[in-house]
């Protein structure tokens, strides 16, 4: 497999398990006593979701929803639409979306309006990461692990062109 560019490590993976505890214990305090719906936006929230769900430690239910935004390459066409929906009846629940990165804010908040037409209880967003550079639309963050630069992020399931979402850290990949 071909994968140039090389990626350099921007937060290792000590780091992110840091940084995934303060965003449970975040979650943790202001969901007690209720059973959120937490939505991973596929495919790059999956490794995301998966650790942080075993770190929040208390009853969460799991659904994934994928939306087509980026082609091949490293920009978005911007046209956004749900390509695999939800399972899990959202009217009434406290719903949380769980994604890898918030770039243009265009995926997300096309999923807000998308998720509170449903009329949710509540309606809230963690993000791993957010490139603030990039934003086109402006989105409020909840839960925010990472501030990155404005360089391609790859890694801890974000890939670029398909590649690198295996890398245990999150790295940074120039374009050629
Ligand atoms: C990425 C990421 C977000 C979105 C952010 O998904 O997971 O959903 O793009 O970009 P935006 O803020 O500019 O809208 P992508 O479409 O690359 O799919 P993937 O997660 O399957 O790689």
């Amino acid at each position: 497999m071909d994968c140039q560019p090389k990626p350099q490590i921007l937060f290792t993976e000590d780091e992110i398990e840091a940084t995934v505890r303060r965003l449970a214990a975040e979650i943790r305090r202001d969901y007690q006593g209720k059973h959120p719906l937490l939505i991973g936006v596929l495919k790059g929230s999956f490794v995301f979701m998966a650790d942080l769900i075993r770190i929040l430690d208390f009853p969460v239910e799991v659904e994934f929803i994928k939306l087509s935004s980026y082609g091949k390459g490293m920009e978005s066409s911007g046209k956004i639409k749900v390509v695999q929906g939800l399972r899990a009846k959202v009217k009434g629940r406290d719903v949380l979306i769980v994604e890898d990165i918030v770039d243009t804010g265009k995926a997300v908040s096309f999923l807000l309006d998308y998720l509170r037409k449903k009329k949710p209880a509540s309606l809230r967003l963690c993000s791993l990461t957010d490139k603030p550079s990039r934003r086109q639309v402006p989105v409020a963050i909840d839960y925010l692990g990472f501030t990155v630069p404005n360089k391609f992020i790859v890694g801890y399931g974000i890939d670029w062109d398909e590649k690198f979402r295996y890398l245990p850290d999150i790295c940074t990949v120039e374009s050629e």
